[in-house]
């Protein structure tokens, strides 16, 4: 029977930090080109969907947290279809496919959406379509993108299979409006908000509410900048910073120190801050992570400003309010209400590479005929090398794009459906509390963006804005990254550039233990640091020779990648800390395998952690005479173990 509507599925998302949800609705922005009405929603939202009854087919997107685990929105919904009570057909009506996001640097890929599509199968469900596994550690568009691109012909077969068109209506036989993700936006004066209460639609996300009620207190104090000198004075006067402890308390910390730990003229600078959490009563181990929250340049959003035209609207509440008949959801990261200086400061995240979809939806508002062509055939099929090299790989934000099509002028409400929200960015500890009560540390590189043709230079949006201002930190659930227990069980830290911060920390941590415990006896400690020159970037070299000399640091191997050869003329090598492993192979094998000892990794996730991970089955193989396989499985035993962590990035 043909469609008299457009065929209709649900998307369903279990997102930690975003990914998934992104990845989601882009599905659900292309279904519409693709003729398919898609809706959406994330596995949180319960009462939203009903998988017990669900008649449309479903697409799942699933991401992976912790040790394998699925991502905290969809706990409930694992727990609910793990039931014991459910019969072994409770989902045989459900037709299904699956998108898992996992990373192969991490143990158990993929295991979040794993653990779902198993559970649906064993209950009866059948796929529609091959589950798809991405892998963050080599780029997940690898998997995604072709996944999304086969999705489409298996969707068709799947309504071109079915004889009745179920499939083809939602619960209520509504067919949905086309284009139900325009909002309409009400510019109101502050003053006349609280008259307009009530009629707003508000957005049930306790998410707004947390996040809002942390970002309206930080602006309403307006958080003085660091001076100006900041780089290179060793101790400020305090300036302050918000950090939101729990739902709804916002607190005030002080900024003690900021000391810039790189030579001026070494490649990247690396600043630490010192935060006064004293008056907060924040408990944290080495080891553990913060969230940081950063507003977007106040430069950058004027100018954005400036090209929309909204200037001298930029202090008025926005209400977002949907059109008539629209089934789309207004975006739960944009409170109403809010200013729009305050909505594209805090809420969104401008400096975000635009999606295709976004590319096409501006052609739309472009008047300019060669510059709308040359923007759809950046979205289209065949320009996707074009997109990449002219977007994504040059890091083409929102305003680089208006400023190379002058002509394009986007209503605010494609900004509101398109940008994605604005994320906190997440910092490692470089210090134990032990060693300073009260006090926290974070250590980092100010990430730059050289000047290119698309844009001028610029520094990453935290890096950059931390080393001015700090605002809002969050403290994460404690990581599984600490020390373990036992003071003699013998650790190996791993960690180049500010890799090296948790580290810190933990050497901070058993500095103070060995000084409470004279008596007691102490496991070695392995430390492989690693730079590019010994005089411009060795972090924290005073601390790590004193660790070393006082004996908490019982072997500190350092490797710089590019110093000259030294006067000897001999080549300076090893370079990388994975050559210093494979020099200390005898004692990493034995504190590992013998030892029963901890192995930590910090740093970078694309390159270094890959090169160590291969090194270490090296090391194993050989130690034990054994295959590469058989390595990766000792090597897959020690992360179950807790005894082979990471805290990694890319
Ligand atoms: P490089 O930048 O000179 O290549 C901290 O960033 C240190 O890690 C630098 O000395 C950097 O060297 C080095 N590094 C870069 N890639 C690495 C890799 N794959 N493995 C180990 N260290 C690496």
């Amino acid at each position: 029977m043909p469609c008299e509507v457009a065929a209709r599925f649900l998307i369903l998302y279990g997102s930690q930090h975003g990914q998934a949800q992104s990845i989601a609705e882009e599905i659900c922005q292309q279904a519409a080109e693709h003729g398919f009405t898609a809706d959406i929603s994330c596995l949180s939202n319960q009462h939203k969907y009903n998988v017990d009854h669900e008649i449309r087919p479903v697409v799942f997107v699933v991401s992976t947290t912790g040790d394998g685990d699925p991502p905290d929105t969809a706990q409930k919904f694992v727990r609910k279809i793990k039931n014991k009570s459910l019969a072994h057909d409770h989902f045989s009506h459900l037709r299904y496919a699956l998108l898992a996001l996992g990373d192969t640097n991490y143990a158990n890929f993929c295991n979040g959406g794993k653990t779902i599509d198993s559970r649906l199968q064993q209950l009866g469900a059948k796929h529609f379509y091959a589950t798809g596994h991405a892998d963050d550690g080599t780029g997940l568009e690898v998997v995604v993108d072709p996944w999304i691109e086969g999705l489409w012909d298996a969707l068709k077969k799947m309504f071109s299979n079915c004889t009745q068109d179920n499939y083809h209506k939602n619960a209520s036989g509504q067919e949905k409006n086309k284009s139900d993700l325009e909002v309409d936006l009400h510019l109101l004066k502050l003053s006349e908000v609280d008259s307009q209460k009530g009629k707003t639609i508000t957005s049930d996300s306790s998410d707004v509410e947390t996040l809002f009620t942390a970002l309206v207190a930080s602006l309403k104090q307006s958080v003085p900048p660091l001076s100006e000198s900041v780089l290179n004075v060793p101790a400020l006067p305090a300036s302050y910073l918000e950090v939101h402890l729990e739902q709804g308390s916002t607190e005030r910390v002080s900024i003690s120190k900021a000391v810039q730990c790189t030579q001026d003229d070494a490649v990247k600078t690396a600043i630490l801050l010192e935060l006064d959490i004293s008056e907060q009563n924040i408990a944290y181990q080495p080891g553990d992570a913060f969230d940081i929250l950063c507003p977007n340049r106040a430069s950058e959003v004027e100018e954005l400003l400036l090209r929309l035209d909204l200037q001298t609207q930029k202090n008025c509440a926005v209400q977002v309010n949907l059109l008539k008949n629209s089934t789309a959801k207004v975006p739960l990261h944009i409170p109403q209400n809010g200013s729009l200086q305050f909505i594209l400061t805090w809420c969104l995240e401008i400096r975000s590479a635009p999606k295709k979809a976004f590319v096409r939806a501006l052609a739309d508002f472009t008047q300019n005929g060669s510059e709308k062509r040359r923007l759809l055939e950046l979205c289209s099929k065949e320009g996707s090398a074009d997109y990449n090299s002219f977007v994504r790989d040059a890091n083409v934000c929102l305003l680089d794009l208006l400023r190379a099509f002058p002509s394009c002028l986007p209503p605010l409400s494609l900004l509101f459906e398109h940008l994605p929200k604005l994320q906190p960015r997440a910092y490692s500890a470089a210090s134990s509390s032990l060693q300073h009560p009260g006090k926290v540390n974070f250590v980092f590189n100010v990430v730059e963006f050289p000047a290119r043709p698309e844009h001028p230079a610029r520094t990453g949006l935290c890096t950059g804005w931390l080393a001015d201002h700090v605002s809002s930190i969050l403290p994460r659930p404690s990581s599984t990254f600490h020390l373990p227990a036992d003071l003699s069980i013998p650790v190996v830290m791993v960690g180049p550039g500010t890799g090296v911060a948790p580290f810190i920390g933990f050497l901070e941590q058993r500095e103070k233990e060995r000084e409470a415990n004279q008596e007691a006896t102490f496991g070695e400690t392995w430390l492989f640091f690693g730079c590019r020159h010994k005089d411009k970037d060795f972090l924290f070299r005073e601390e790590l020779e004193r660790f070393a000399h006082n004996g908490t640091l019982s072997h500190l191997i350092v490797c710089f990648s590019r110093d000259e050869p030294d006067a000897a003329g001999t080549v300076n090598s090893p370079t990388y800390v994975q050559h210093n492993l494979r020099l200390h192979a005898k004692n990493v094998a034995s504190i590992l395998l013998k030892d029963k000892g901890c192995l930590y990794v910090c740093g970078d996730g694309k390159n270094m952690a890959k090169d160590v991970n291969d090194t270490l089955l090296e090391i194993i193989g050989n130690k034990l005479q054994i295959d590469i396989l058989d390595a990766m499985k000792i090597v897959a035993g020690l992360r179950e173990e807790k005894r082979y962590l990471q805290d990694i990035w890319s």
